[in-house]
């Protein structure tokens, strides 16, 4: 259990990077196209960072995709998303094989379709087995969501007897369930310095990381100067 725990070490490289994807309707907005366009081209940064990830050695890579709040988007816009996370991850899965990549999915899945819920669920049991990077894709997910469902699960495995310890919700939340450890790094890319909702336990003391860059445009380099970034901080952790 301890390697949940984020390595204390400076100058090390991040074991779990996050990025909140942003700035995709923008980017589409700058060259009058429309949104949907945007997304389809932030699904080359995905690729782009996913394999730029595994050539360093980073363990875990999360994606935040979809927002609870992302539901209240046009249906339009809704729609082409889920088709486009269809395509994305039943094209993608021979790619994780290949590449021993881990796929899971963390959210508040029910809100899913059942064919999207079916892809994620062959995906995930076919590359559950692989030991290399673990990318994780955040969808219908949000931070109060996590905390609201780690409480109701500690309630029903304590059969509604005694208090709540810090311990126990902090293993019920759907990352630590799913044995992945908090982030070291969080990114965003857009401008927007917030955290939307995103994992609001996990990141009591990730190590933030914003930049104007559009996702589309947030490929290797723009990566790779955010890791640069975070080889300089020191992690203190409340501590001198
Ligand atoms: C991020 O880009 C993708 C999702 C939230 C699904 P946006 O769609 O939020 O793009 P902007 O912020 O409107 O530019
Ligand atoms: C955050 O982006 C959610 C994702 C990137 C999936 P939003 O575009 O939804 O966030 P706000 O509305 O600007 O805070
Ligand atoms: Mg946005």
């Amino acid at each position: 259990l301890c390697n949940l725990m984020s390595a204390t070490n400076n100058n090390l490289l991040p074991q779990h990077v996050s990025i909140i994807m942003d700035g995709n309707g923008r980017w589409a907005k700058q060259r009058g196209k429309e949104r949907t366009e945007g997304h389809i081209e932030g699904v080359e940064s995905v690729r782009a960072c996913t394999e730029y990830a595994a050539e360093r050695g980073i363990k875990y890579l999360s994606l935040f995709a979809f927002s609870e709040e992302n539901w209240g988007r046009p249906q339009e816009e809704v729609e082409a998303l889920m088709s486009l996370m269809v395509k994305c991850i039943s094209a993608e899965t021979p790619t994780f094989t290949k590449n021993n990549i881990r796929f899971v999915v963390l959210g508040n899945l029910e809100r899913l379709s059942e064919g999207l819920r079916t892809e994620i669920a062959d995906c995930m049991a076919l590359t559950a087995g692989n030991t290399g990077l673990t990318l994780i894709l955040f969808l219908s997910y949000s931070g109060k969501w996590d905390i609201v469902q780690a409480a109701n699960r500690v309630l029903a495995s304590n059969g509604g007897e005694g208090e709540i310890t810090m311990e126990q919700l902090e293993a019920a939340l759907c990352t630590r369930a799913a044995a992945i450890p908090d982030p070291d790094l969080l990114i965003r890319t857009s401008g927007e310095m917030r955290i939307s909702n995103y994992m609001l336990w996990q990141s009591a003391y990730t190590e933030y990381y914003f930049t104007d860059i559009l996702w589309p445009d947030f490929r290797k380099n723009e990566f790779k100067a955010a890791l640069e970034d975070y080889a300089k901080r020191e992690r203190r952790y409340g501590k001198v």
